[in-house]
């Protein structure tokens, strides 16, 4: 499999991401929050800043978006796609946007957080650049699905590493994410738990995104290519077996998904 630009497979593969997304919206419309108000924001984890691009019809009134990734792969997708006079995207961790010295309206953070295992870094910088009467829109997974464990489990075996080697998945559910808010001074005013099936379109190109935008942490170290043509076909073939949509080359499989929208009251 030929290695592509990561942003290119993201922007392919990623619809379903959208879809959750509106859902996060329409939440985040049914709370307190005055979009009118919001003029200022930033984006963690933005990847090829499709939803960032989108965030500026949400809040009309964006003076400012700022859009953080540690990416710079897909840094340079939204540079080139989504770029707009008022957002600025900077190569940065989801632990490192205080040092801007900004102060935002909003946070938005889709799809992202479950990749960061220090939250609470997170929330320190988040509470140093969101005051009070700020708010969080958060999406995110609260479970690996059952097809990237399987994944995960035949990239293990492949490579030889034990299952004691931590994985690269940080979920909270959504309980956890509720203690984790209250402890940083965040009240929920909005939440829901959405239980998808999740329709892939072309398999090979979503394996080859997932495995390959995701293989330094997935593989724990070791590449996507690092497999063999045989093994990448086996993976391919395994996975087809258990997620094939009816008789096309396509996956379907279940994620779960927390929509957050909390506003900072301490
Ligand atoms: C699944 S994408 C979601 C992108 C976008 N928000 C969306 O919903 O379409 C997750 C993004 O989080 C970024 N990311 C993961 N861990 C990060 C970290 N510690 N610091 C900054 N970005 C991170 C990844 O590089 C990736 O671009």
């Amino acid at each position: 499999m030929a290695t592509k630009h990561l942003g290119d497979f993201y922007n392919k593969t990623n619809f379903w991401q959208t879809d959750r997304w509106q859902d996060l919206v329409d939440l985040a419309m049914a709370t307190q929050l005055q979009p009118e108000k919001v003029t200022k924001w930033v984006d963690v984890g933005c990847r090829s800043g499709k939803l960032t691009k989108s965030l500026l019809e949400v809040f009309p009134h964006t003076e400012r978006g700022v859009a953080i990734d540690q990416s710079a792969t897909m840094l340079e997708t939204a540079k080139k796609e989504n770029s707009d006079p008022r957002i600025t995207y900077l190569e940065m961790g989801t632990d490192g946007f205080h040092t801007l010295g900004e102060t935002f309206d909003l946070a938005h953070s889709n799809f992202a957080l479950h990749w960061v295992k220090d939250k609470a870094a997170f929330f320190e910088s988040l509470n140093k650049s969101v005051p009070v009467g700020g708010y969080l829109m958060l999406g995110t997974c609260q479970k690996l699905p059952d097809m990237l464990m399987d994944i995960d489990a035949y990239l293990r075996k492949a490579f030889g590493i034990a299952d004691s080697v931590e994985g690269p998945f940080h979920y909270h559910d959504m309980l956890g994410w509720a203690e984790v808010l209250r402890k940083y001074g965040w009240e929920i005013e909005a939440a829901q738990t959405k239980y998808d099936q999740h329709y892939t379109g072309d398999a090979k190109e979503f394996l080859q995104h997932w495995v390959s935008a995701s293989s330094q942490k997935i593989c724990y170290g070791h590449w996507f290519d690092d497999l063999s043509d045989a093994q990448k076909d086996e993976l391919l073939a395994t996975m087809l077996e258990k997620y094939r949509y009816e008789d096309e080359e396509s996956f379907i499989f279940n994620e779960q998904t927390l929509l957050i929208i909390a506003k900072r009251v301490k």
